[in-house]
């Protein structure tokens, strides 16, 4: 009866839809959102019109784009009522663990027709996502600096609105730096989709039960947490920061990473797809040279990222292994630059991945595609009598 299931562990040949959104190619390195490549988008559009791009599948028009940053602008504000559930975490609740709480709380506040074949509704789900996810993201931020959070500003744009959220103390406005905002912009842009990667597969899994849009929204954040995967950016810093406290020696790391026996692993590196350079890489790594000197900080952590990236790529167990700088590598550093705490890098990577996953869960529902259930090989033990408690 098992005979014509075949495992494939961690789904590395399985293909589990057919999707219009994003294509990545592993070995050659490319990456296009709808057609477009994250170097053109990166370079020459802004995060609120890639989540455009993504989730309604061409650059909107000017005015198509006015009428979309109005209905984001206009639903920063999150019910009062959240905040009293947010007030409940303490203070030092991871922020990931948070995010996902209060979006997973969005369906309680949100219920009008979950269900998910009315596309008002869902737009108007969506709009809120977009809209409210910041806003959530800064309060854990300021609770762990002892400060009130801050309200939305409908004069800024998207990026300028969440430092500002960040930043602003009661005392002093935060001035947004054109820097800082167009740095923020690109990363985002860089993290917006990435094709059927594992906080991906979760929001589809999930909203193919026909859960609805917060519930599998919160899925993909808490599956994007985990150090595998979106909760890499953070362990990367706290390595980096590791070697240089510890005298800055590279190789030692580069040796433990390559002794199983170890543990431990260089966070990142690899990737299960791309077998080359993660173009994403390529140009965080340029970014944060940029911003660093824009800003004229000089931080020893890039110095220690470069050299680890040197000795791991002149490396035969990484290069046999196609081991390269990942997303993850360098984006930490330029968090930092922009005054972002290490625990929030996950959160960032959520906000940017936000409209892949609202573009794929919307697919997903629009193809009507069948309720995801895969088989297994039973291994256990063959059937057997219950046998009394007084005789085992
Ligand atoms: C993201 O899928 C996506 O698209 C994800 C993402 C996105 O945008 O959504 O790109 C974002 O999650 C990037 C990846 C962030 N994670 C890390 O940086 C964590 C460190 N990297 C890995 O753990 C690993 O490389 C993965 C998880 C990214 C990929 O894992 P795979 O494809 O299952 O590969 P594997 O674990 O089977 O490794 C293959 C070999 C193994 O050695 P051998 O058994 O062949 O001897 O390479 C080794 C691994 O031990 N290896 C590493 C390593 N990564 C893989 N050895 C040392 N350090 C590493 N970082």
């Amino acid at each position: 009866q098992t005979g014509y299931i075949t495992i494939d562990a961690g789904y590395k040949n399985t293909g589990a839809t057919k999707s219009a959104i994003t294509f990545l190619d592993g070995e050659e390195g490319v990456l296009n959102y709808r057609g477009y490549s994250i170097e053109e988008l990166a370079e020459k559009s802004s995060f609120l019109e890639v989540a455009y791009l993504l989730i309604y599948g061409e650059l909107p028009t000017q005015e198509q784009f006015s009428a979309f940053e109005h209905e984001i602008t206009t639903h920063t504000l999150v019910n009062e009522d959240m905040r009293k559930i947010f007030e409940g975490f303490p203070v030092n609740a991871h922020p990931m663990g948070v995010l996902s709480s209060l979006v997973s709380a969005m369906s309680a506040f949100y219920p009008e027709t979950l269900d998910l074949d009315s596309p008002e509704t869902t737009e108007l789900h969506i709009i809120r996502l977009l809209s409210k996810l910041p806003t959530i993201a800064t309060w854990s931020y300021k609770k762990s600096q002892g400060h009130p959070v801050n309200y939305p500003k409908n004069s800024l744009d998207y990026c300028s609105n969440f430092l500002s959220m960040m930043f602003s103390l009661p005392v002093a406005e935060y001035k947004v730096d054109p820097v800082v905002s167009a740095a923020l912009n690109k990363l985002l842009i860089l993290h917006a989709d990435h094709e059927q990667n594992c906080s991906t597969s979760t929001v589809r899994l999930v909203g193919s039960s026909q859960a609805n849009i917060y519930s599998s929204i919160s899925s993909g954040i808490s599956a994007l947490w985990g150090p595998l995967h979106g909760g890499a950016n953070q362990e990367v810093i706290e390595m980096l920061e590791a070697i240089k406290n510890d005298g800055g020696d590279v190789q030692k790391y580069v040796d433990m990473a390559k002794d199983k026996s170890s543990g431990f692993r260089l966070f990142g590196f690899g990737h299960r797809v791309y077998k080359n350079f993660d173009p994403r890489a390529k140009i965080i790594k340029k970014a944060a040279d940029d911003v660093l000197n824009k800003l004229g900080i000089n931080d020893p952590v890039l110095e220690i990222a470069q050299k680890l990236e040197k000795a791991a790529l002149e490396d035969p167990y990484f290069v046999s292994r196609k081991l390269y700088p990942n997303v993850d590598f360098y984006s930490g550093i330029i968090y930092r630059a922009l005054g972002i705490p290490t625990n929030m890098f996950t959160v960032m990577f959520a906000i940017g991945r936000l409209p892949g996953w609202i573009a794929q869960w919307k697919e997903m529902r629009a193809n009507k595609e069948p309720i995801g259930r895969p088989r297994q090989v039973y291994v256990g033990a063959p059937r057997r009598d219950y046998v009394a408690i007084s005789e085992r």
